[in-house]
């Protein structure tokens, strides 16, 4: 089948009533030039992100895992939503049971006016304390950051980024938020690699449970034949077509 003759044959799934869940990953923030992990820009400093991402590498050497993460702030405060944020946006508020599970730290789907955000992996503009004093989590947009890490305003210590870290568990809120949203009757992965777990099982819990699974991504992942249907484009393209069919 052609991808005009799938698309077409998609978007009538998409009746006023279907429970549309949608996760997403790096890809779809590409097109507002964030760099995704592990394309040919994903690279900090010769860095793999699961070198910096993880609780060893901050207790390690904080500053550089801190300096990274100040990076990435800086870039995202630069950028804004694209199509595909606003289409997700969109049918945030048309399609009454719409979930969006996203693995994207940047707050773009949340800065597009997306409703019902699970934010799986936390979020790069939150801080906590590093040694978990009483001070909780707070949002802090400061970019970029005069001193890093930065400190503590309750116990002096380092912060952390509010982000989850390779080894660390999903938090308990969004893997609750996830699991209703599984219940859905078609689920889109859209621009992740599906190469970090849990969030590269959901879709395939989605499709155990009844929903339709569609992957958009332009390039082939370990979750494509998993699919009822992959198809192969840009996030921003695809879905601006299929909104275009709605
Ligand atoms: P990756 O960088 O692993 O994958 C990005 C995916 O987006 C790839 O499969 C690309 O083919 C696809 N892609 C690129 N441009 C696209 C576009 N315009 N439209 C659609 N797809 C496009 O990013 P994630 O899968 O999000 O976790 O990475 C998963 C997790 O690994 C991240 O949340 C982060 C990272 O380490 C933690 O930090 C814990």
């Amino acid at each position: 089948m052609t991808l005009e003759r799938e698309l077409d044959a998609l978007a009538r799934r998409f009746s006023p009533e279907a429970r549309v869940t949608v996760l997403t990953g790096a890809g779809v923030s590409a097109a507002s030039g964030v760099p995704t992990f592990r394309g040919p820009d994903g690279l900090w400093k010769d860095f793999r992100p699961e070198e910096l991402a993880t609780p060893e590498a901050f207790a390690r050497d904080p500053k550089t895992v801190w300096e990274w993460y100040d990076w990435r702030r800086q870039l995202v405060a630069q950028c804004r939503p694209n199509r595909a944020h606003d289409v997700l946006a969109l049918w945030s508020r048309r399609y009454p049971s719409f979930a969006l599970v996203t693995q994207n730290v940047d707050g773009l789907h949340e800065r597009a006016g997306t409703e019902n955000v699970v934010r799986f992996h936390g979020s790069l503009w939150e801080v906590s304390c590093w040694s978990q004093c009483r001070a909780g989590s707070w949002l802090d947009m400061t970019v970029p950051f005069p001193r890093l890490p930065p400190s503590c305003p309750h116990c002096g210590g380092p912060l952390r980024p509010g982000v989850v870290w390779f080894g660390e568990a999903i938090p308990e809120e969004a893997l609750e938020a996830t699991g209703r949203a599984l219940d859905c009757d078609l689920c889109l992965v859209v621009g992740t690699s599906s190469v970090v777990y849990p969030a590269a099982g959901l879709s395939a819990q989605a499709r155990r449970r009844g929903a339709f699974t569609v992957e958009i991504n332009p390039e082939a992942t370990p979750a494509s034949t998993e699919m009822d249907l992959a198809l192969p484009g840009r996030a921003e393209d695809i879905l601006n077509s299929l909104e275009r069919l709605l």
